[in-house]
């Protein structure tokens, strides 16, 4: 099996299927010291936190990482703070850096034996009545399935015959500046606030990195947010008594834009796409590499079949991951539009009204609140 992209989704398929003994190899345009230095998501649910431990790439997480099952949501002077573990029956999510886990799966895979091949690009794939991966060094591989893991701007999905594919897409008009701090987490527990400058949140990832959001102006760019402007919005969003913002060298600042994007089918003939190759989400309810570690371990329980002689298995994956993509669509634009500011405008206090009842929903109704909870951690 070729897997393109050596992220969450890729690693986590070479993983399971070397625990499976299938011959597997991933190539990745980036060099692991490029993977590496790019930080990303840390905020892993409860049933990846199951499949992790299953892949035997759990250990260096549930170590270092931590559980989390508190969140708390500030409104205009407002604090609630949620305990969605007690809700979820003792579920928690884990907190633990995306650049981590993904050096960890590295290792393991390369330890099991497996082939990873970074720095090496895949161009195009080709239709050979088999895949046939054309590599940015000129090779040509070719596999009896493949897994397109390699990003929503990757070379896999743009390879399917025009129209297999639709798309589902839409842009939220909403912008986040993304920031990472080296200093300590301000508090124990995630932070969303409401502000009647933008959102603004406060999410841990290690007891020494903090990373925050701050609802932007669309359009705005980096240079448009220098340090002091940050840590001025910061404090004045996130203010609440005797909380004090940990302040510290800012190492990235990003600006991201709020869209989100379904394609459907997921698959094309013996290739099935996996995480941002597939969807991509807006990473409000941290729902992103949670789902292409998803897709993944759907990937490797159907390659084992279709490897072992059952043709139909492929058709299974899009019939069985769709529902579960769409319902963290869902929860992620309900909680988008929980957390935003509206402009004003047409239909906006009417909006308005809308977010402050399902803050109210949240801290007033148990049943809303439990739903909330194993949503957000990711119940099995
Ligand atoms: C994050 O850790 O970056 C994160 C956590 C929870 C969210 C969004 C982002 O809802």
């Amino acid at each position: 099996m070729g897997i393109v992209g050596a992220g969450p989704a890729g690693l986590m398929i070479g993983n399971l299927l070397r625990q499976r003994g299938i011959d597997c190899i991933v190539l990745d345009k980036h060099t692991r010291a490029e993977t590496y230095a790019r930080s990303r998501a840390g905020f892993i649910e409860w049933r990846n936190k199951l499949l992790l431990e299953e892949a035997g790439v759990a250990t260096r997480m549930l170590a270092e990482g931590e559980g989390h099952g508190r969140c708390e949501f500030r409104s205009h002077g407002h604090r609630h703070i949620l305990d969605y573990s007690e809700l979820a029956g003792g579920r928690t999510h884990w907190v633990y850096p995306q650049h981590e886990l993904v050096a960890d799966m590295a290792d393991a895979y390369v330890e099991a034996g497996g082939d990873l091949r970074d720095g090496l690009g895949c161009v195009s794939v080709l239709d050979h009545g088999r895949p046939r991966i054309l590599c940015s060094d000129g090779r040509e591989l070719d596999c009896e399935l493949l897994a397109g893991c390699d990003g929503f701007h990757g070379a896999v999905r743009p390879s399917f015959p025009e129209g297999t594919l639709t798309e589902h897409t839409i842009d939220h008009g909403w912008q986040w500046l993304a920031v990472l701090v080296d200093a300590p987490p301000s508090s124990d527990h995630l932070i969303y606030a409401l502000h009647e400058n933008g959102f603004a949140a406060h999410m841990m990832r290690s007891p020494h990195l903090c990373r925050y959001y701050l609802q932007c102006a669309p359009g705005d760019t980096v240079d448009d947010w220098p340090d002091d402007r940050i840590w001025w919005e910061l404090s004045a969003r996130l203010a609440a008594d005797g909380f004090e913002l940990e302040e510290g060298p800012i190492i990235d600042r990003s600006t991201l834009i709020l869209r989100s994007v379904v394609f459907d089918p997921m698959q094309y003939k013996q290739v099935l796409l996996a995480g941002d190759a597939a969807h991509v989400i807006t990473p409000c309810g941290a729902k992103g590499m949670n789902l292409a570690l998803q897709d993944a371990a759907l990937i490797a329980e159907l390659a084992e079949r279709y490897l072992g002689g059952e043709q139909n298995a492929l058709a299974e994956y899009t019939e069985r991951r769709l529902p579960d993509v769409w319902r963290s669509q869902e929860f992620s634009h309900w909680m988008l539009h929980m957390l935003h500011n509206y402009e004003p405008g047409e239909g906006s206090s009417f909006l308005q009204g809308l977010q402050s009842t399902r803050l109210r929903n949240l801290e007033e109704s148990p049943e809303f609140a439990r739903h909330f909870a194993l949503a957000y951690v990711g119940a099995e």
